[in-house]
């Protein structure tokens, strides 16, 4: 049988911030995969390592041991300059906070990726993932005269632009009412059926985290559970719980 596909693989990495007495083990010798094109979640108390896992996957940070793979390549051992120019092509960000350079419109800094990469918008992505994002009619306005919820939408796209590999989202509900969360959860969903990129995101809330099919729950730099969110919050919420109870 072929093996399946993944977008993340990653195998016994570890991550310490901190010197000897100091140090602070945030990660645990973590293994983790993603399969190509799945929309799946990370869950776990504040402090327990989740934006520190984010990073190590998108290649922001080095782990100490492990190995981490993003389709075919891996990360581990290649150059920042190297890394910069992969994570570009083939990782999707989206924070909580967008991170979107203030001096550029929305549809330029949907476009920097390729920009940044020499790379055409052969066949208009910018201009149809606006469409598809509902902010075309806000394509010349600056970041400072958007909604919260129309920059995140620019975040989005800018995330998409490069057809990644996988979209990488941490807490990407934080800033935004339920209705508004709703929206996005269901865009991602979308989205994810309709590009076929593979999605991790990270997140507190269990209503949020039941528009992904599987949730990993992280404590204290380990997975202690993962399962199928069966899109019910309920479900995400009691198993939640549980672990967090756990022993
Ligand atoms: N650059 C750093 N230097 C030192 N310690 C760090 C660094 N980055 C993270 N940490 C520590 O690692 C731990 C995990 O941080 P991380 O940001 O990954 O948590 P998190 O699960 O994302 O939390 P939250 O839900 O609050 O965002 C924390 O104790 C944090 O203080
Ligand atoms: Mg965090």
């Amino acid at each position: 049988m072929q093996k399946p596909l993944t977008a993340v693989a990653a195998a016994g990495i570890r991550k310490s911030f901190g010197k000897d007495e100091a140090a602070i083990h945030v990660i645990r010798n973590l293994d983790f995969s993603l399969p190509e094109g799945r929309f799946e979640a990370v869950m776990g108390p504040s402090g327990s390592g989740k934006s520190t896992l984010l990073h190590l996957v998108a290649g922001l940070l080095a782990p100490d041991a492990g190995a981490i793979r993003i389709g075919a390549q891996d990360l581990t051992g290649m150059s920042d300059r190297d890394a910069t120019v992969f994570r570009r092509r083939h990782v999707g960000l989206i924070f909580q906070d967008y991170n979107l350079i203030p001096t550029l419109t929305a549809e330029e800094n949907i476009a920097l990726p390729l920009l940044l990469d020499r790379r055409r918008d052969d066949g208009g992505r910018v201009a149809s993932l606006m469409d598809a994002l509902g902010i075309a009619a806000r394509r010349r306005h600056f970041p400072a005269a958007l909604s919260g919820g129309e920059r995140q939408r620019v975040a989005i796209a800018r995330a998409l632009v490069g057809k990644p590999t996988v979209v990488l989202a941490d807490e990407p509900t934080g800033n935004l009412d339920s209705p508004a969360a709703q929206d996005f959860c269901a865009l991602m969903k979308r989205l994810n059926a309709e590009t076929g990129c593979a999605i991790l995101m990270v997140t507190h809330d269990p209503v949020v985290a039941a528009a992904a099919e599987r949730i990993h729950i992280l404590r204290d730099g380990r997975f202690m559970d993962s399962f199928e969110t069966q899109g019910s919050p309920a479900r995400v919420a009691e198993r939640y719980l549980d672990a967090m109870r756990a022993e």
